[in-house]
């Protein structure tokens, strides 16, 4: 079994290959196809949730993937362990959403967390935000937009409302618990 979690403090093994990071990846289903998918790629994923992690480990183990690494834990932990410029994609699928308005400064797209992705991407890297809550797409682009490192690539109402075709559903996307069918937003790293 290859060496599969990081502690913190660890300093992150990466080589020459692409690297895609999922962040808060739930029970690991994306992580784990996209790992299947892509085996030139080095998939980082990162969830506090202890079910969650055994859940990726499980789909790893089963599908004996060589080319996943995880961190159980909080993933602003894991990106300030990163050096800058060394990650090709990220992935934030269905983050909680956090509707009441009390509740917003919970929210992950802050933007000190949007400056440490851009910390972290290499120029030409993508950002996928996926949540099926109106007001958080709307929160986001808000704060993307006024990022002057990212660039949001849609040119057209098709491209956020359709999955992108290499999009993976999750266990979280089938629950359907939001007010809008997902919204995918896809932003370029300037
Ligand atoms: C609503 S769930 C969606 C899970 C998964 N992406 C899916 O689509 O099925 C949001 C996930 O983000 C995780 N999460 C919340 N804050 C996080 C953080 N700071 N770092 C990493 N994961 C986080 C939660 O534990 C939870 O599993």
């Amino acid at each position: 079994m290859p060496e599969l979690t990081w502690r913190l403090g660890d300093r992150p093994a990466l080589d020459d290959r692409p690297v895609w990071l999922e962040i808060g990846f739930g029970g690991g289903e994306h992580l784990a196809e996209q790992a299947a998918r892509h085996p030139d790629v080095l998939l980082i994923g990162a969830e506090p949730f202890q079910n969650g992690v055994a859940s990726a480990l499980r789909h790893i183990d089963e599908r004996a993937l060589t080319n996943v690494r995880l961190h159980a834990g909080d993933a602003r932990e894991l990106m300030e362990a990163l050096p800058e410029d060394v990650v090709n994609r990220v992935f934030i699928l269905f983050p909680d959403p956090w509707p009441k308005a009390r509740h917003h400064k919970r929210r992950l797209m802050t933007q000190p967390f949007i400056a440490e992705l851009a910390r972290v991407l290499r120029p030409g890297g993508v950002l996928r935000f996926v949540t099926d809550w109106r007001a958080y797409a709307a929160w986001t682009l808000e704060r993307m937009q006024g990022s002057p490192q990212f660039h949001w690539t849609a040119e057209s109402a098709a491209d956020w409302r359709e999955a992108p075709s290499d999009h993976v559903s999750t266990r979280y996307e089938a629950k359907r618990l939001g007010d809008s069918a997902p919204l995918f937003l896809e932003f370029v790293r300037v």
